[in-house]
């Protein structure tokens, strides 16, 4: 089989075993795991942040971000298209107590200062909820893994600033994006007051996603973390991995999105499909098909290819490190046959 169904299907190498093996660990819930405070301390420096907070998930990292930035009754601004929108099981109203607002920012998925503005409420606080959160994301996963310009994400949170709002980014795939434009991480997390930054995508880990923000906002998020029951104990085992991530599955993240390209051109005039190959900026490939998406899918695995809809006549594709380049001329004479 060749899995595409997304980047989280990964294993984690015998590198990165021998590494978890490897791992000095402690109680986290003390804060005395030494691996979990090495990576919390290393993510925040290549993000620019004060601090990180190790969590499960990425949806237990998104979700801390909003409850840390919000109080129950406000609302918070999302892309129509935002991860936390679609696949969060609406966290945010059934535990943080907030509306979720959206708008459609088109293109990479990123909002431009007078979109926000138009949103902009009359400060009647007899009638309207207070906006307090901006969210962005990036790369934009619904978008087909759409990068947006450092500039273009500043410009956002300066708008949302102005009008009395945090930011929080949802960058569950930041070293994608950082890989696309050539930049340090750093230089896409300045806008935001927090994000999200998660291990167990294109970066091969099995768990793990961190918050990352103030050392101030770190004590409120750590709280929740604990509430949510995100406190673990012995979890240098899987910072290990976080680490070794780091080191070994950052710098190869080009890979991946070479990959995704190669797959994008052998689909090329496939019948039954369209592909739009400007929109391929990483590692997610959007297919528009003629049949339904759940009949192009099981057609697809009928032919040793996994994929996932995106709908009803949308299906994604993900490349990661468990498939290779050559491998991508095969998938596309499957996806081609499936689809036709
Ligand atoms: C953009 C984005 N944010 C958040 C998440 C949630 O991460 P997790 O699956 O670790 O909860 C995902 C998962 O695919 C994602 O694509």
């Amino acid at each position: 089989m060749i899995d595409l169904r997304s980047d989280t299907v990964t294993r984690p190498s015998e590198g990165m075993r021998a590494a978890m093996a490897a791992a000095e660990v402690g109680d986290d819930v003390y804060g005395e795991d030494p691996s979990v405070n090495r990576l919390e301390a290393e993510v925040a420096r290549l993000l620019g942040k004060e601090a990180a907070l190790f969590c499960p998930s990425g949806t237990m990292s998104n979700l801390i971000a909003i409850l840390t930035a919000t109080h129950p009754g406000e609302e918070v601004l999302v892309d129509k298209e935002a991860h936390v929108l679609h696949y969060e099981l609406a966290g945010a109203a059934v535990i943080g107590g907030v509306q979720l607002r959206n708008f459609d920012a088109r293109n990479a998925g990123c909002p431009t200062g007078d979109q926000l503005r138009a949103l902009e409420r009359l400060n009647d606080p007899g009638h309207e909820p207070r906006t307090s959160l901006l969210c962005l994301e990036q790369t934009h996963n619904r978008r087909g893994g759409t990068v947006a310009a450092p500039e273009e994400l500043r410009d956002a949170a300066r708008t949302a600033r102005e009008m009395g709002m945090l930011v929080h980014l949802d960058g569950a795939r930041l070293g994608n994006a950082a890989a696309r434009l050539g930049i340090p991480l750093r230089d896409l997390a300045d806008c935001a007051d927090s994000v999200n930054f998660s291990l167990s995508k294109g970066l091969g880990c099995p768990v793990g996603s961190l918050w990352v923000g103030s050392r101030e906002a770190r004590e409120r998020a750590h709280v929740w973390r604990k509430r949510l029951g995100g406190g673990m104990r012995q979890a240098g085992v899987l910072a290990a991995a976080g680490l070794y991530a780091l080191e070994h599955q950052l710098p190869r993240l080009v890979e991946d999105h070479e990959k995704a390209r190669r797959l994008t051109r052998a689909l090329h005039g496939a019948r039954g499909l369209q592909v739009d190959a400007d929109r391929v900026h990483t590692n997610i490939v959007l297919l528009e098909t003629e049949r339904p998406a759940d009949e192009v899918i099981s057609r697809a695995a009928g032919e040793g290819v996994l994929l996932t809809a995106f709908g009803q006549h949308t299906v994604r594709c993900v490349t990661h490190l468990d498939v290779s380049l050559a491998q991508m001329d095969e998938a596309a004479a499957a996806i081609g046959r499936a689809a036709g």
